[in-house]
């Protein structure tokens, strides 16, 4: 299967000199490969000036969040329709710093998720225990609450289009990090349960062509690791895709 690597900018960089220096590094570097997409995810501001730069190119471009309506009276929200006028393909939903700091719930994920797929969009939700949970022995029963709650509450999913994302809150590289790197061992464990709980609700072809993905301080020493797992499609990268030479030498 085809690997998926996405750059989530988070709240970086401050400056539009900035973005269009990276997105033209990337723009000159990223040469089509079919064995693996590129989709880059900068903050809202930055994102027509980037898909105009990607125009013509292999490089896809996401978003950071979406609001579940398409219009209206929602101040301070973007919406998937937008977004997919503007020609972005993915948006991440539910990352964990959202529900952490912005009191994200998994029923607003949901609609979100809903919202993005009738739009059009590449739903890209992340999926993923708390040090304490994990330390309490709670992975997969977290996984599993959180992957109904976001997702199946959903009436009508096209798998085809979902991209899952095992994002543990403990290995991410801002986290206090206390118990460490989640090991490439460990990453493909929850990737293979995901799948599983993909397969039980989906079947076996929406579980086979899923993407599933593993997101947590990836960087240019051990992507490698996670790639080459047949039951991981790909990783979503946060502080390592800033830094331009190192996201190339990840892809
Ligand atoms: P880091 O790669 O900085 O750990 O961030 C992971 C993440 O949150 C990507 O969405």
């Amino acid at each position: 299967m085809q690997k998926l690597i996405i750059a989530n900018w988070k709240c970086n960089p401050t400056t539009l000199k900035v973005v269009q220096k990276m997105a033209l590094e990337l723009r000159k570097r990223i040469k089509k490969n079919p064995k693996i997409e590129i989709a880059v995810c900068p903050p809202f501001v930055y994102l027509s000036e980037v898909a105009k730069m990607f125009k013509g190119s292999s490089l896809r471009l996401g978003a950071q969040n979406c609001f579940w309506e398409e219009r209206g009276a929602f101040t301070g929200e973007v919406s998937p329709l937008m977004l997919k006028n503007l020609g972005v393909k993915y948006v991440i939903l539910g990352h964990s710093e959202r529900i952490m700091m912005v009191g994200e719930t998994n029923e607003m994920i949901n609609k979100k998720v809903q919202t993005a797929l009738r739009d059009g969009l590449f739903p890209v939700v992340c999926i993923g225990e708390d040090a304490t949970e994990r330390t309490e022995g709670k992975t997969f029963q977290i996984l599993e609450q959180e992957f109904e709650q976001s997702l199946i509450m959903s009436k009508k999913i096209d798998w085809e289009r979902v991209v899952l994302v095992y994002e543990p809150l403990w290995a991410i590289s801002t986290s206090s990090h206390s118990l460490g790197d989640c090991t490439a061992d460990d990453a493909l464990t929850a990737a293979l349960f995901l799948r599983k709980l993909v397969l039980n609700k989906a079947g076996q072809k929406a579980a086979r062509n899923i993407k599933i993905l593993y997101g947590g301080n990836v960087n240019a020493q051990n992507a490698e690791d996670y790639l080459l797992e047949d039951g991981i499609d790909g990783v979503l990268v946060g502080a390592a895709s800033l830094d331009i030479k190192e996201f190339l030498a990840i892809c």
